[in-house]
């Protein structure tokens, strides 16, 4: 499969929001990266309900969501009804996930399930045949434009052999600090949906910087 690329929104330019929306559109991205974070489960206050709103108002690609947030189940329905492709829970934030695995799907979401650094792969196991895809992530969650933790192709090749044994067809995608120096060995270990913000964002022609990271190879 080829992988798959989603820029993060939390790195745009929010003043520019119509532009960088439609620069993603006109771009080589599959995906676009919606990073809610609520100041519990995560040191930082990012966005909500209005600025999906908005982006959705000029997103013509789906929109890959991403709840760092306590208690998320309180929240599902209404990003499913604000038109999420695909939501992704915290396992760290979740005592229930099984159940809120089954109620993303519920509302005709693909559902995911995030794991910080420090969290071990192996806690998978017994949830993993029910998710579409799964987050490892590269940073601890809450900022964008942070350092890339090397332990993180472990952890991805990790998942990719647990789901060459429970769920073959089982995305792995990694979030924090992936750029064009680290896409080729993450896509080796067996992430196939890169999120990148800063790397993205920051550089001079942006649609550039997608195409390179669409363009790398394992
Ligand atoms: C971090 C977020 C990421 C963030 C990645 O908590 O989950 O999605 O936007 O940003 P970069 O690519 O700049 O590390
Ligand atoms: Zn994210």
């Amino acid at each position: 499969m080829n992988h798959l690329i989603a820029p993060s929104i939390l790195a745009a330019d929010f003043g520019n929001l119509q532009r960088d929306v439609e620069m993603m559109n006109n771009s080589q991205a599959d995906w676009m990266h919606f990073d809610v974070m609520d100041g519990m489960f995560v040191p930082n206050i990012s966005f909500g309900f209005p600025l999906l709103k908005a982006v959705k108002k000029h997103a013509t690609k789906p929109i890959d969501v991403h709840l760092m947030i306590v208690d998320p189940d309180r929240y599902l329905k209404a990003f499913a009804e604000e038109g999420a492709y695909n939501i992704t829970v915290h396992y760290e934030a979740c005592p229930h996930l099984h159940r809120t695995i089954q109620a993303i799907k519920e509302l005709g979401c693909k559902a995911s399930v995030a794991i910080n650094p420090h969290t071990p792969v192996m806690l998978l196991k017994d949830i993993i045949a029910d998710l579409d895809m799964v987050l490892v992530m590269s940073v601890n969650p809450g900022f964008g434009a942070q350092k890339f933790i090397q332990h993180s192709y472990t952890k991805i090749a990790e998942v990719k052999e647990l789901s060459q044994n429970y769920n073959p067809q089982l995305l792995i995608e990694v979030d924090g600090g992936v750029d064009i120096t680290n896409a080729a060995k993450l896509l080796k270990a067996g992430a196939n949906v890169l999120v990148a913000g800063n790397s993205v964002f920051s550089s001079a022609d942006q649609v550039a910087a997608i195409t390179q990271l669409k363009q790398a190879s394992a």
